[in-house]
């Protein structure tokens, strides 16, 4: 156990799983964003970028990792590195482009320079590398020790960039378990094939007066809240076609991770003439029939699996798209009041230019702070978090008790829960579960499930002898 116990008790109360209730403070509190800070974003996975975006050596992008600024670079050799951005010096930022391509990072400070694998550079005295190391260091300081600080592990999975800094934490692979599978869904159309991805344009970002945790917790699979986006229906510019988000509701079903906290909708197969019928991209005839293309080859890839995999949350704070348009969407904390959402749109690397063309234009049309869809949440997280600060709101807890109870093991995906239908909270719980363990403060070999905990809660699952009734 790490932390305090005292701490750690008031915490675990926060979180009811057996009666599917949180306390609504998780959501508002000061102190345990603060806490968040540490526990989560200090020691979990975390999505930083995609490696399309840095191509050529000394090509830099600015990202986030929590609070933290921090550049994702691609050095003179190749190599990758997510370093923070603070100079060792006096702490200033040494970079402040979004993105670029430079030989060196010149702090505007007191121009201490630092090459773009993070190195403080080892040139004595001039302009760069630090000015008057000689006359006024006395050749003193070592340069080695001084370099930018980097990342405790760093993985590039199929393109994508993530970062921990816990040298303990697992390898990101373990951390994802089986949900890993919905992750190379979304990464890759045709699931056969690596690296196939890339991020069209640029990462759109905004800000809204929420808490962080409302978007995950939506993404990772609040099939309710489709009554927020009738405009899009009505407008027909669903992906999934007009009035198909209701329909399509009978062949999905969630599936969540108790004991990882990760979670999402999936899907059963669809027939080809769903495809004709539901795709909004039916009205660019070239670009549906690129779709219904990939489509067809990824039905025969995976041909014999029950179930497909749909959109999701990686715990903490990343969530993604698997069916067309696929997206990614990283929930940056700013204070207990206000997320800083970064979304990427990926779209097949070498897909014909007339597909990227068509897929740049909906996604500004449905996606993003100025689309449809994007608009519907936002309200419902910043009104929700607004009235929920009050002394006396703040009182009484968010239920989640949809489905509680009906869910059961999936042989599907090692380590999954699914619910037979999609209208249950049981991922939002699960996603909860997750957060009171982190910040309990349990080490790696409990968060993993290594050691056993006596005081673990399971997550309440349908019992067999009732399952069987049901059949
Ligand atoms: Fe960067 Fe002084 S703060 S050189
Ligand atoms: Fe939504």
């Amino acid at each position: 156990m790490r932390g305090n116990e005292v701490d750690a008790e008031q915490i675990r109360e926060l979180v009811d799983i057996p009666n599917g209730v949180a306390s609504r403070s998780i959501f508002v509190d000061e102190e345990l964003y603060r806490r968040e800070l540490k526990e989560i974003f200090g020691r979990g996975w975390l999505m930083v970028g995609h490696e399309s975006q840095v191509p050529e050596p000394d090509d830099f992008m600015l990202s986030r990792m929590g609070e933290e600024s921090v550049i994702l670079t691609r050095d003179r050799q190749g190599e990758l590195h997510v370093l923070l951005n603070s100079c060792r010096h006096r702490g200033m930022k040494v970079c402040r482009f979004d993105k670029g391509n430079t030989r060196l990072f010149t702090c505007p400070y007191h121009a201490w320079s630092y090459t773009t694998d993070g190195a403080l550079v080892d040139r004595a005295g001039g302009l760069f590398g630090v000015p008057g190391w000689k006359t006024h260091y006395h050749e003193a300081l070592d340069k080695k020790e001084w370099g930018l600080i980097s990342v405790a592990q760093m993985r590039n999975y199929k393109g994508t960039i993530w970062a921990t800094w816990d040298i303990d934490a697992p390898p990101l692979e373990e951390y994802l378990g089986s949900f890993r599978y919905w992750l190379d869904s979304a990464l890759n159309s045709r699931s056969g094939e690596e690296g196939g991805s890339t991020v069209l344009v640029g990462v759109q970002k905004w800000r809204v007066k929420c808490n962080w945790k409302f978007a995950p917790t939506n993404f990772i699979g609040d099939a309710a809240h489709a009554v927020s986006h009738k405009s899009v229906n009505l407008a027909n510019i669903s992906p999934s076609g007009s009035g198909r988000r209701d329909e399509r509701a009978k062949g999905h079903y969630a599936f969540g991770w108790p004991e990882l906290g990760h979670g999402g909708l999936g899907f059963t197969p669809r027939p080809e003439e769903e495809w004709e019928q539901g795709s909004v991209f039916g009205r660019f005839p070239e670009v549906s029939e690129y779709f219904r293309e990939v489509f067809e080859k990824r039905k025969v890839e995976r041909a014999g699996e029950t179930h497909y995999q749909g959109k999701g949350t990686i715990f903490p704070n990343t969530s993604f798209h698997e069916d067309q348009p696929r997206t990614i969407i990283v929930h940056h904390p700013n204070g207990p009041e206000e997320t800083e959402f970064w979304r990427y749109y990926l779209v097949d690397a070498d897909a014909p230019e007339f597909v990227k063309d068509t897929l740049r234009h909906y996604f500004m049309t449905y996606s993003g702070p100025g689309g449809m869809t994007e608009q519907d949440d936002l309200e419902n997280w910043l009104y929700a978090s607004d009235a929920s600060k009050g002394m006396i709101a703040r009182q009484f807890p968010y239920n989640y008790q949809q489905g509680l109870g009906y869910s059961e093991p999936f042989d599907g995906y090692p380590g999954s829960v699914w619910c037979g239908y999609r209208e249950t909270e049981q991922n939002q719980l699960i996603f909860l579960k997750r957060w009171s363990e982190f910040m309990q403060g349990w080490n790696w070999d409990e968060l993993m499930h290594r050691t056993p905990r006596p005081d673990y809660v399971p997550f309440p699952l349908k019992s067999t002898e009732a399952t069987e009734e049901a059949r």
